[in-house]
């Protein structure tokens, strides 16, 4: 369950309890702070993304919806970086059999460059082991750059990126990998890497015709 999902029910809960103890004797003015709370949980809440790409004009659909693949010809998925692994990939790639005449077009996003081909590298031994070895070899990968700002992450995310930080700076300097130093390089930072012209393969590639895989 994603974070705003557990805020929202935990407001709910607040919500109820304040109620309740209206509802029993308590002071009238708890059902302004239940209300309060109810106001919060439904702003938290996560909306579904209804966003169209803007170069494409193919429907842009979190994961998080959770939407049918199988009548899909071309499937395009996009997801950050997330210690090695993509976010919410293995979730929308669960029982998925990509079929002889669709398309899997995979693109990553992180911080790390992956014109080095150690960061591909990297990347790829990650996604082998969130995908299924049918899956895995039919895809079309991509690699893209993103950005970071460490004042907009969550609780838990700043908890990891300083631990790895704190842990990386005891490291000797020339056994750190690339990532290792951009993550070093920009931590604590805000820092973006887009780049749309990167974007211009990627959309080359949907109109290409499916490639057959033995
Ligand atoms: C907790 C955390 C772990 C991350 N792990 C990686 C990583 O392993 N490799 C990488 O290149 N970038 C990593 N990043 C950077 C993200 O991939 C980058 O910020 C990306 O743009 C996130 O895209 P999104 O905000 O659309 O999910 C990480 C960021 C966070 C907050």
């Amino acid at each position: 369950m994603d974070n705003m999902k557990i805020s929202a029910i935990l407001y709910s809960i607040v919500a109820i309890i304040f109620i309740l103890c209206a509802a029993t004797g308590g002071s009238p003015a708890f059902y302004g702070v239940a209300a309060a709370f109810i106001a919060l949980a439904a702003a938290s809440y996560p909306k579904k993304n209804k966003k169209d790409c803007e170069q494409t004009g193919i429907p842009a659909i979190s994961y998080k919806d959770e939407p049918s693949l199988s009548n899909m010809r071309v499937i395009i998925f996009i997801g950050g970086l997330y210690a090695g692994g993509v976010r919410g990939l293995t979730k929308t790639l669960r029982n998925f059999h990509l079929r002889d005449n669709q398309k899997l077009i995979l693109v990553t996003v992180g911080l790390a460059n992956p014109n080095e081909q150690e960061n591909r590298d990297n990347i790829r031994v990650s996604l082998q082991k969130q995908l299924s070895p049918e899956v895995f070899y039919k895809i079309k990968f991509f690699h893209l750059r993103g950005r970071i700002d460490y004042n907009k992450l969550t609780f838990v995310y700043s908890m990891m990126m300083k631990l790895r930080y704190h842990s990386l700076r005891k490291k000797p300097l020339e056994t750190l990998t690339s990532e290792d130093r951009t993550f070093i390089n920009t931590y604590g930072k805000q820092a973006s890497f887009i780049d749309f012209n990167a974007l211009k393969p990627i959309i080359k590639e949907i109109y290409l015709p499916v490639e057959r895989v033995p």
